[in-house]
């Protein structure tokens, strides 16, 4: 399986968004989304119904009426009659997916078992599960169990052999201090100015996800342009944040009531600027320069004599492209580990030009190469 990773280092290349648009399909999303054109969709998240086989109201021990998920919307008649609405809906998710598209699915001990199984038999291809920690949870009223303090999210990928998944992988070490994202995340409840309020001041819909959640889900495995769809929209959290984050969207939901207010709250949702959406490249995705090059553009003349940071080590550039340090002759890796006695250096972080301003690194010169074929 190939994995695009695209993540910190050089430089960010130019930005080509097409102009995002969202929008918000009232409906049965078995029925919508088999209208969607095939392989068009670069990523799913889904919200599905829980299945939460509550019986009757939930009090609190003080006879307090909890506001929980009680909807006709979360009612199934059976287990088999759940497996079968989730079969159809991930069968119509999975023919909308491009090849390389990825999907999450988001649930609680109630649903996400069957859920992954049902994923498996389907030929998904499961990348990681992500436990999705609570940092504020609701108390387990009644004292029988423990308090249920996460919900688990299944990321997986259309199949096994897909190829070319997006996973951005080092712009997330980069946001999380140069170490590896790891598989809990702990972000809190959606509350306050975040929650979306009727007039009555009444909560619009019971389980409404917070933006930071699929912020890190649409940051980790899309990339500004993509399409982004959620088959149960609710109050439409993941479109509020791909139009934040530059992705277009397309959310399916049965009640118009939840619709609308989804539609009001992604229509007030202004974009970030493209700059700061950019994906940056990997060294490794980053087109190869060779130092020669600098020569040919003339932005370093042969006979230019290269430093070290300190000025204490010094290389004469050769019409050729290789440079000189001493009597030895060679790359600009080779001397520069040479001039330090390393056994390997990246001479590109270690030569200098010296400039009116001062020294300037030779990989600023590369840089300034790549930023021009990214706009060519
Ligand atoms: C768990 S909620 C999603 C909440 C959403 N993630 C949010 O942040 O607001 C599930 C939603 O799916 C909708 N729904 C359930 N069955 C559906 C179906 N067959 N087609 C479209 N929407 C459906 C429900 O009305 C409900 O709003």
């Amino acid at each position: 399986m190939v994995v695009s990773r695209r993540g910190a280092s050089a430089k960010a290349p130019r930005t080509n968004f097409e102009s995002p648009s969202h929008s918000i399909v009232i409906g049965d999303c078995v029925a919508e989304m088999s209208k969607l054109q095939a392989g068009s969709v670069d990523l799913v998240f889904a919200d599905p119904p829980y299945n939460l086989q509550l019986k009757g109201d939930l009090k609190r021990p003080d006879e307090s009426h909890v506001d929980a998920v009680n909807d006709d919307w979360d009612k199934f008649d059976s287990f088999s009659a759940y497996d079968d609405f989730t079969r159809a809906w991930l069968l119509a998710a999975r023919r909308a997916m491009k090849p390389s598209a990825t999907i999450w699915v988001i649930g609680s001990y109630h649903n996400i078992f069957r859920v992954g199984a049902i994923m498996q038999d389907l030929g998904f291809w499961l990348l990681n599960d992500i436990v999705w920690r609570k940092s504020n949870p609701m108390p387990n009223f009644r004292g029988r169990r423990f308090t249920n303090a996460h919900e688990t999210m299944i990321w997986a990928a259309r199949d096994e052999k897909a190829k070319g998944y997006t996973f951005n992988y080092e712009a997330l070490k980069a946001a999380n201090e140069d170490v590896q994202a790891r598989s809990d995340w702990l972000i809190p409840l959606c509350t306050g100015e975040e929650r979306l309020k009727g007039a009555d001041g009444k909560k619009v819909h019971p389980t409404q996800k917070p933006e930071g959640l699929l912020a890190r889900v649409l940051l980790s495995s899309s990339k500004p342009g993509d399409l982004v769809i959620d088959p149960f929209n609710g109050t439409g959290t993941t479109g509020a944040v791909a139009k934040r984050l530059g992705r277009s969207y397309i959310g399916f939901e049965r009640d118009q009531t939840y619709a609308k207010a989804a539609e009001a709250r992604i229509a007030a949702v202004e974009p970030l600027p493209e700059e700061s959406l950019a994906p940056f490249m990997t060294a490794r995705e980053a087109p190869r320069v060779a130092f020669s090059e600098l020569i040919e553009r003339g932005m370093i003349m042969p006979g230019t004599k290269l430093f070290d940071a300190k000025k204490k080590l010094g290389a004469l550039v050769r019409a050729d492209g290789a440079i000189m340090f001493g009597d030895k002759v060679g790359s600009i890796h080779r001397m520069g580990a040479v001039a330090q006695g390393a056994q390997a250096c990246n001479g590109w972080t270690f030569w200098h030009v010296e400039t009116k301003k001062g020294l300037k690194l030779i990989d600023e010169l590369r840089a300034e190469i790549r930023a021009g074929m990214a706009a060519e």
